[in-house]
Formats: C-alpha cells, structure tokens, sequence
C-alpha cells in the first residue's frame, strides 16, 4: 500500500520522506490555505522532496478554466497530480488531461457510481472521502469496500484507489484490509501509526539492562 501524506506543510513532509514514509502527497484548497503560502511556490517544493505524485487542486468551476489550470499546474513538475472534483465539469477536465499524458486525481468522491464515472474519465486516483462519511453517520470505509470491489470485477480500469479524509490509524488498517493501493495521511496520523506502549515499555526496558552491561556498542 502506497503512503501519501495529506498536507501542504513542507517541513512535514521532508521529515516524513526521510523516514521513507512519503510516496507521495496530497494538498487541497484549505490545506494551501492553512500553509499561507503561495500555491505554485508549495507545489514546486513539495515536488522536488518527493518523485511521487503531488495532488494539486484546481479552484475553477467551469471546464475551460478548470482544464487550463490543470495544464498551469502540470507545469510545475512532472509528477504534478491535478485534482479535480467529481463533477460534470471535472469528468471532462479528468479526461482531457489524462489523454495528454498528465496524472488524475478525481476528489470529493462520496459514492461508488461516482467512482465509476470517474474510472471512465481515465483518473489516475479516485479520492473517496472516509472520515467526511462518517461525520454524517455513514460509514466511509463501506464505500471502500464497493469501490475495491467494482473496479477488481473490470481489470481494465487502472483507477488507483486513494482513501481519502483518514482520520485515525483504524481507518488505514481497514482500507489496508480491503486492498487499496494508497491511502492519504496528514502527519499526525501517521506519527500515531508509530504508537504503541509496548514498544515504548519494551525499549525503556532494554536501554535499562543495557546500560547495566556498561558496554558501549561503538
Ligand atoms: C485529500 O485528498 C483530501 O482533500 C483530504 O483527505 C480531506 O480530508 P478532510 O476530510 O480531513 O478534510
């Protein structure tokens, strides 16, 4: 399963990269907000830690404009992801763009024929939003399972299942179980992945012997 890391926060990502935990990394418009910083500037840096792909998200409703930022953002970087939302104009957008080479990443997908249209638009990734489902008393990770389910009955969609909205460790385990190929973290998530009062208990335990010794290994 491929790790992205959900944020706009470059000092975030370097850190998680060099712990080899960033295959790639996903930015929306709150997220760009959040950071202060200029989008194109964010996306330029982001791209240049990591070789995976970085979702970039257009902000235009109408497909003209949605399609021309696409191609402004692919310009960035080559694994530049342009986001797009799972609307009429967006499906065309997706299409579009994938015929030309440039990566896909179909967001704010909440249901399993939405996932299948964005198949048919050639999306690189379809982002289904877990957590936002259940936040309305849904459970998120039902839409997981449909749409791992539907796109293995046709082996010829290549759409890549991207959980989106994870919100805690559970979710990543789930959507692990039912076989997506990415998942998207913030950093927080992911620092709570490492967790556990065992190993923490565990490595207290063998420094305290190991200090007993009065062994240095070095
Ligand atoms: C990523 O592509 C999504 O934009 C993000 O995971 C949404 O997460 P949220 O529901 O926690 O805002």
């Amino acid at each position: 399963m491929k790790f992205f890391v959900d944020t706009a926060e470059v000092s975030e990502i370097r850190s998680l990269a060099e712990a080899g935990l960033v295959d790639g990394v996903t930015t929306n418009p709150s997220l760009i907000a959040k950071s202060g910083r200029k989008m194109a500037e964010v996306i330029a840096e982001i791209c240049a830690i990591t070789p995976g792909p970085v979702s970039a998200e257009v902000t235009a409703t109408e497909y003209e404009d949605m399609l021309a930022e696409g191609r402004y953002l692919r310009e960035i970087a080559p694994n530049v992801a342009v986001k797009v939302p799972l609307t009429e104009a967006g499906l065309g957008t997706c299409r579009a763009l994938s015929a030309e080479g440039t990566l896909v990443n179909v967001t704010l997908c909440f249901s399993a024929a939405q996932a299948l249209l964005a198949a048919k638009a050639g999306a690189t990734f379809i982002s289904p939003f877990v957590g936002r489902l259940d936040d309305i008393a849904t459970d998120g990770m039902l839409l997981i399972a449909d749409i791992v389910k539907i796109y293995r009955n046709y082996p010829h969609i290549k759409t890549e299942v991207l959980v989106a909205s994870i919100r805690h460790p559970i979710h990543l385990v789930e959507a692990a179980k039912l076989g997506a190929g990415v998942a998207t973290l913030p950093p927080a998530v992911i620092r709570q992945l490492l967790k556990h009062p065992l190993t923490d208990r565990g490595l207290e335990a063998f420094l305290a012997d190991w200090r007993k010794t009065g062994q240095s290994i070095l």
